[in-house]
């Protein structure tokens, strides 16, 4: 039915076409983590060189945790939010402290981290360790929004907890990292907030939003 319609179609899709970005090099927990922090409130073209340049200086958990704060912080300027790269060391250093610097197998480890809230530990959980943890964030829930058109507010909390768990039971066995990576890739290149992709989009066959007209009006969000 559209569910597995839905995960199988978008795994293939990922698989055939995702972007060779330099955090999918390999699934190095620190390189997932780093990654999805500096991804939070920035593009990935404007990430890119940042994201390379702070990996090739702190290239582990460990080098970061041991850097002074100021060279950490050098290396963000011009991606803002600094309080992203301070918490981002204070959780490294925490890693280093409590795992002797290897990011731990475990999602209650991982979510107990600094500045790691529910998106970023089920994106490291996923990427990283491969565990069925559902990664959702706006790019998410619009896609989600709009394939099974749902018409909740996104805003509200209750939604993105449905919204999760839904995320969550469409993980095909065993590739929850590409899975994930995929809704994220989908949102990012053909599902996109303005004139959404549907005439390339793999799983426009069974996308409720679209059959109801609804793609542009989707994810409702209210302004509070
Ligand atoms: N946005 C958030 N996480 C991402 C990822 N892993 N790859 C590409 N875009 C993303």
């Amino acid at each position: 039915e559209a569910s597995r319609y839905f995960s199988t179609e978008l795994l293939n899709w990922y698989l055939a076409n995702k972007r060779d970005l330099p955090w999918r090099k390999n699934r190095d927990p620190y390189r997932v983590w780093v990654s999805e922090i500096m991804l939070q409130q920035t593009r990935v073209d404007t990430v890119i060189p940042y994201y390379e340049r702070f990996m090739e200086k702190f290239p582990t958990a460990a080098a970061l945790a041991e850097a002074p704060e100021p060279e950490v912080l050098k290396l963000w300027e011009g991606l803002g939010y600094y309080s992203r790269a301070r918490n981002l060391q204070a959780g490294a250093r925490e890693v280093l402290a409590l795992y002797g610097g290897i990011v731990p197998d475990d999602k209650d480890k991982v979510a107990a981290l600094r500045g790691v809230g529910p998106y970023t530990t089920g994106a490291i959980m996923s990427i990283a360790f491969n565990r069925p943890e559902p990664a959702v964030d706006g790019n998410v829930m619009r896609v989600l929004s709009r394939y099974f058109c749902l018409e909740e507010d996104i805003a509200k909390p209750a939604t993105r907890v449905g919204i999760e768990k839904l995320a969550g039971s469409l993980i095909p066995e065993g590739s929850a990292g590409d899975f994930n990576q995929g809704l994220m890739e989908l949102g990012a290149l053909v599902c996109t907030p303005k004139s959404p992709g549907c005439l390339t989009c793999p799983v426009m066959m069974h996308c409720e939003g679209r059959m109801a007209g609804k793609e542009h009006i989707l994810p409702i969000k209210s302004k509070a």
